[in-house]
């Protein structure tokens, strides 16, 4: 299904001496000239291991699905700029890309939503699954354990078509299973996708329709959903693509890894962001809108707040995601109207950021999740869906990224080494003589 890793030659190399062994690792060039060096001859040679906790400064694969150039705020999924995708393109086009590594035929992409509205349903009996959970469940283990149960349900042994016909269902199932899980923490009985719609508004109506009430989708809103969730679908090798990729290296199949991934996206310094950005536009709202006081505590280094929203590992400059996001945030809220003072305060947030030294100086600007989350919650989305939404989103990048890994032949089980600091080898005391 997916293209093969395409690796480029050696271009330069590095000679490295220490405690008298010597190495020559080659440097390696990606398409877009970023270089490596190659280290796996290193530690054969000398003894050394590299150490780099956070892994800022280590490639962990060879990857032709996502371009980053985080100083030029640069992003493109298969060499296609963000912003023409954003303009232009469909979620489940996006989708296509990632995983196929070209943009659709007409042909192929009709029967690729063919294929997707015929598998948005689940098992009749994954809904005691639902309901063997607490009320009060947040909505991302739900999910996570819903697409972990998914498995059981397709015990076929693994081949290309078993991969691609899971990829499918995947893509297919994730919106029923986030939308069940909310109708799940809010009591209502959940609502059978329909196949006439769209993948943006047959989540929405699952999500906001009743058996009593059908929901009539705003095509503005629907629009906007397919837009966060293009803009969301892959961020080359980030925490949880990382963790796709890790939990995927051991073999594993694609419902154990994407489920994998949705647990570490959970996290509040990754997914969990969006959410963190809400509640702190809403405190600031509920303390009068004091920016000023607020900008304070963020940059106090005794005091635990951040200002949520800015920051990036990779990106150095405006996220290229945030701009597109800013200009859609505004027209939302110009539509279905709510949350318009909590756009105010972001506003006013990132012009304060944007001018001040402690920003500036360390390179912090507004990331995807600064305006994504005000999008949200004017259409309608309860903060603890945000990150779920995040999640439909990546899923086509995840899947991109573990079919890569699975299609090359040179892919190992990851197993990153460490040094070890803990006490050197001593005898055991025997428990009655111990204090
Ligand atoms: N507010 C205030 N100070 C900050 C912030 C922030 N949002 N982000 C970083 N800093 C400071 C940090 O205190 C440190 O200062 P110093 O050098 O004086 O110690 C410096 O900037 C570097 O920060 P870092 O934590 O070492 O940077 P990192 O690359 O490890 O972390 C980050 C990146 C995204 C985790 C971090 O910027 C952050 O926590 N941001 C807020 C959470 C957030 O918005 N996360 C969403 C990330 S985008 C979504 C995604 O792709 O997953």
């Amino acid at each position: 299904m997916a293209p093969e890793t395409r690796t480029k030659p050696i271009q330069d190399q590095i000679d490295l001496e220490f405690e008298g062994k010597r190495v020559t690792l080659p440097v390696v060039k990606g398409s877009e000239a970023e270089a490596a060096i190659d280290i796996a001859k290193l530690r054969s040679s000398t003894g050394l291991i590299t150490l780099d906790p956070g892994y800022g400064n280590t490639g962990s694969c060879y990857s032709g699905i996502t371009f980053i150039d985080g100083e030029k705020g640069i992003l493109r999924y298969r060499g296609y700029p963000i912003e023409q995708l954003a303009e232009r393109s469909s979620f489940l086009e996006v989708a296509w890309l990632l995983i196929q590594g070209e943009l659709p035929s007409q042909s192929q992409l009709a029967n690729f939503q063919q294929l997707i509205v015929r598998h948005t349903m689940l098992h009749e009996d994954m809904r005691r699954f639902f309901t063997a959970l607490p009320k009060d469940a947040h909505p991302m283990p739900v999910c996570a354990a819903a697409i972990g149960a998914l498995a059981t349900f397709y015990q076929r042994q693994e081949d290309e078509q078993f991969r691609h016909d899971v990829a499918v269902r995947l893509i297919a199932k994730m919106p029923t299973i986030a939308a069940w899980s909310y109708k799940h923490s809010i009591g209502q009985p959940v609502l059978y996708p329909r196949n006439d719609l769209p993948y943006a508004s047959n989540f929405l109506r699952m999500m906001f329709g009743t058996p009593c009430e059908d929901y009539v989708v705003d095509p503005v809103v629907a629009k906007a959903l397919d837009l966060l969730l293009i803009l969301h679908a892959d961020h080359e090798q980030n925490c949880s693509t990382s963790t796709v990729r890790m939990v995927g290296s051991s073999r594993a199949n694609l419902f154990a890894s994407i489920s994998a991934g949705i647990s570490a996206l959970w996290g509040p310094l990754h997914g969990g962001a969006n959410q963190e950005v809400i509640e702190m536009l809403e405190a600031i709202e509920a303390e009068g809108g004091n920016v000023d006081r607020f900008m304070q505590r963020a940059k106090d280094k005794n005091d635990t707040t951040r200002l949520m929203g800015f920051g990036h590992r990779v990106y150095k400059s405006y996220d290229p995601r945030a701009a597109i996001l800013k200009r859609t945030c505004k027209e939302v809220i110009g539509r279905v109207g709510g949350s318009s003072r909590l756009l105010e305060i972001a506003i006013k947030l990132e012009e304060i950021a944007l001018r001040d030294e402690y920003f500036v100086s360390r390179k912090l600007y507004p990331n995807v999740d600064f305006y994504s989350g005000v999008i949200y919650k004017a259409i309608g989305i309860p903060v603890n869906m945000f990150t779920v939404l995040f999640a439909i989103g990546r899923l086509p990048g995840w899947i991109a990224h573990w079919m890569e890994l699975r299609n090359d032949p040179a892919s190992k089980i990851n197993r990153p080494r460490q040094i070890y600091t803990g006490p050197k080898e001593r005898p055991y005391v025997a428990l009655e003589a111990r204090r």
